[in-house]
């Protein structure tokens, strides 16, 4: 099939290159985000295959309709940035990657939590400038401390099972609680945010969970909380977040996601600075430890994906039915 490919990143086009030959679709590679300005881009091309930050709105369904687009492969879990109605009205399928390694994420969040906890980030740079004083490194123990989990899908399970190795203890809440793993007690969200002292995002982003983290869920927890969300940014009220962390009320937050992070994720802005002043004020935090969106950045996840997608594209060439298509419901 014809495929173009939008914002491609040099760290998956080898795997594209290696894998697309069991496959032998068609690909061409653009670095550009796909929005409605690029949209035309994709005229002769069956399929786009987008990533978590190209902006799948209105506009770009039209466009892409109009240029004779029929499917649309997200190489992502997540399709919270995708018009799903207007993507069926213009007869575009949409399709995605619905699990791929989720110890990639999982361990990635458990990398944020110890760095930020341990202040790794802060004692790399200082013992490169020969600073080998501990002063305010100070962490505590994981051992028999309480994290709550919100969301015991798969990447949740997995923090889940991580976490109680350490020796935790692990509640969790889930719209549709459906595992059976004795160590895992499932609580109101109330009780997680009452007990817990860390408590980590493991939900889409919808509009149930849009801003799930606000002032309100923010002044029923537990004093000295350390937040983690790999999930998506817009789970949290960036601001509500400041204005917590500012009062002292949370301990720190460990993000790769952020609400508005398209406009700058996978980007370098280091000679151009960012606009967005409250990104800014997160990461002048000495307590706020953020990654861009780098979760899923293992060699099994990206193996995974690609796999899936072309896979994904190759059934939908041969008509076959298609079980990662992104139902309209599914949200
Ligand atoms: P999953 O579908 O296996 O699990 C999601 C769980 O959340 C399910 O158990 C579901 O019942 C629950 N849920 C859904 N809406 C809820 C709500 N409003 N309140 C409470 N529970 C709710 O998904 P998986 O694979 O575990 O992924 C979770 C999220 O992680 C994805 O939606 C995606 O946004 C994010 N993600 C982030 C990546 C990164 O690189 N940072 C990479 C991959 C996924």
């Amino acid at each position: 099939m014809n495929v173009i490919v939008f914002s491609t990143h040099s760290y998956e086009k080898k795997y594209f290159e290696d894998i697309n030959k069991f496959f032998h679709h068609n690909i061409k590679f653009l670095e550009l985000q796909l929005t409605a300005e690029t949209a035309s881009l994709a005229k002769g091309y069956s399929c786009v295959c987008a990533f978590v930050n190209d902006k799948i709105n209105k506009q770009t369904i039209e466009a892409l309709s109009e240029f004779g687009v029929k499917l649309i492969a997200l190489r992502s879990v997540g399709f919270n940035h995708v018009d799903l109605k207007e993507a069926k009205k213009h007869n575009l399928t949409v399709v995605r990657v619905p699990e791929y390694s989720p110890y990639a994420v999982a361990e990635h969040s458990i990398a944020l939590l110890l760095s930020l906890n341990r202040k790794i980030h802060k004692a790399y740079n200082r013992v490169h400038e020969f600073n080998f004083s501990l002063d305010g490194l100070t962490g505590f123990d994981l051992n028999k401390k309480t994290v709550g989990i919100i969301g015991t899908g798969r990447i949740g399970m997995a923090m889940a099972k991580i976490m109680n190795g350490f020796g935790c203890q692990v509640l969790a809440y889930d719209k549709y609680p459906n595992n059976t793993n004795e160590n895992i007690t499932y609580v109101s969200l109330n009780d997680l945010y009452q007990y817990s002292d860390i408590i980590s995002l493991h939900i889409p982003l919808s509009k149930d969970s849009f801003h799930l983290l606000n002032k309100e869920s923010f002044s029923k927890m537990k004093r000295n909380v350390i937040i983690i969300n790999s999930s998506r940014g817009g789970l949290i009220d960036s601001r509500a977040l400041i204005q917590a962390l500012k009062r002292g009320v949370i301990k720190g937050a460990a993000l790769d996601v952020y609400e508005e992070e398209e406009s700058y994720f996978f980007s370098d802005f280091s000679e151009k600075g960012i606009d967005d002043d409250i990104l800014a004020r997160l990461i002048s935090f000495p307590n706020v430890l953020i990654t861009a969106h780098q979760a899923f950045l293992t060699h099994e996840a990206l193996t995974g994906i690609v796999n899936t997608t072309l896979q994904n594209i190759l059934d939908f060439e041969n008509d076959i039915k298609l079980i990662n298509q992104v139902q309209i419901n599914e949200n």
